[in-house]
């Protein structure tokens, strides 16, 4: 696989697009010479659970707070998705949905009281797999990191964490600074950085071991609309030229819109509606994202 920062220029020029890349015959072209309808269905099945990168079972999550009097917040009932490799795909939801302890629990940050998440194939609640999460990373959409680093100083931190030092380190936190915009903030204290900064930053930090999988938890949310075009136009670089497999949460319907190829719909900790958005957008007969959020949100 190419590293992250090959060929990774922080902003497509203008003027400048992708080339299309020419369709060789399907995948299904071989089977369906060799032996007939059922060869097709096979090799359809095989496909399927090779290409699944992310599969995540009956997870079921309630948050206990309080001690003398304990409440209980059923934040996930039963959440069963599988993501296939290189997907782009969204989890959308109201605020309480249960899209952040989603993405949490797959990152392996807390653990759901029943069911589990495999990771290409491998539980990553058995102890003998933990070591499947160095091919993954995570943007938290609320980060919090060492109030008295500077932006550089907790790249360089977090990067020692991912086992890189000298001038491997070096290079890969400038090249972060520089895809993510922020030189000038680059001496500037955590605690003194702006929301959007402290995004981006996270951003930065979520790209320092090359992951495969990729979550990222809102990551535009309180960004400038001229930020957050160039976050995305690198959310699209990512995936489309490293073939990074991303899992993103947003507000912003439009943002889903162009970024999204399959969504999840998360109410109340279950699943509403999954699929491209022009299927979401049929099921609930709406125009758009927008309209269909508010169609699948009402009570
Ligand atoms: N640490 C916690 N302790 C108790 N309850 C929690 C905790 N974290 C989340 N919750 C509750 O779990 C539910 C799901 O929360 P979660 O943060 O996953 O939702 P979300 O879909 O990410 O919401 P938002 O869109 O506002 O970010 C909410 O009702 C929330 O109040
Ligand atoms: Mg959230």
């Amino acid at each position: 696989m190419a590293t992250l920062f090959e060929g990774l220029p922080v902003i497509d020029p203008p003027g400048i697009r992708p080339q299309r890349v020419a369709h060789t015959s399907s995948p299904e072209a071989p089977a369906r010479r060799a032996g007939g309808p059922y060869a097709i269905l096979k090799r359809k099945t095989i496909m399927k659970k090779k290409d699944i990168i992310v599969e995540v079972q009956g997870i079921v999550k309630t948050y206990k707070s309080g001690f003398f009097k304990p409440r209980y917040t059923k934040a996930l009932q039963g959440i069963d998705l599988a993501i296939h490799d290189g997907e782009l795909f969204g989890v959308l939801g109201p605020n309480g949905a249960g899209k952040t302890t989603l993405l949490n629990i797959i990152m392996g940050l807390i653990t759901p009281d029943r069911g589990c998440v495999m990771i290409a194939g491998n539980n990553t609640c058995d102890v003998f797999h933990r070591d499947t999460r160095n091919v993954m990373n995570m943007s938290s959409g609320n980060p919090n990191y060492p109030w008295a680093l500077t932006v550089k100083e907790a790249l360089n931190f977090y990067g020692m964490l991912y086992g890189l030092w000298g001038r491997k380190l070096s290079v890969k936190v400038n090249r972060l600074i520089e895809l993510m915009q922020l030189e000038k903030y680059r001496d500037i204290r955590f605690d003194e950085l702006s929301t959007g900064t402290k995004q981006r930053t996270s951003i930065a930090k979520s790209l320092l071991n090359d992951p495969k999988i990729l979550l990222l938890d809102e990551p535009t949310s309180g960004m400038d609309p001229d930020i957050s075009v160039k976050i995305r136009q690198v959310i699209k670089r990512l995936h489309k030229d490293l073939k990074i497999t991303i899992l993103l949460t947003t507000h912003y319907m439009r943002e889903a819109e162009e970024l999204c190829g399959r969504i999840a719909f998360i109410k109340n900790g279950n699943i509403a509606a999954l699929g491209t958005k022009e299927k979401i957008q049929r099921m609930t007969s709406s125009k758009n994202m927008e309209e269909a959020f508010i169609e699948l949100a009402a009570d």
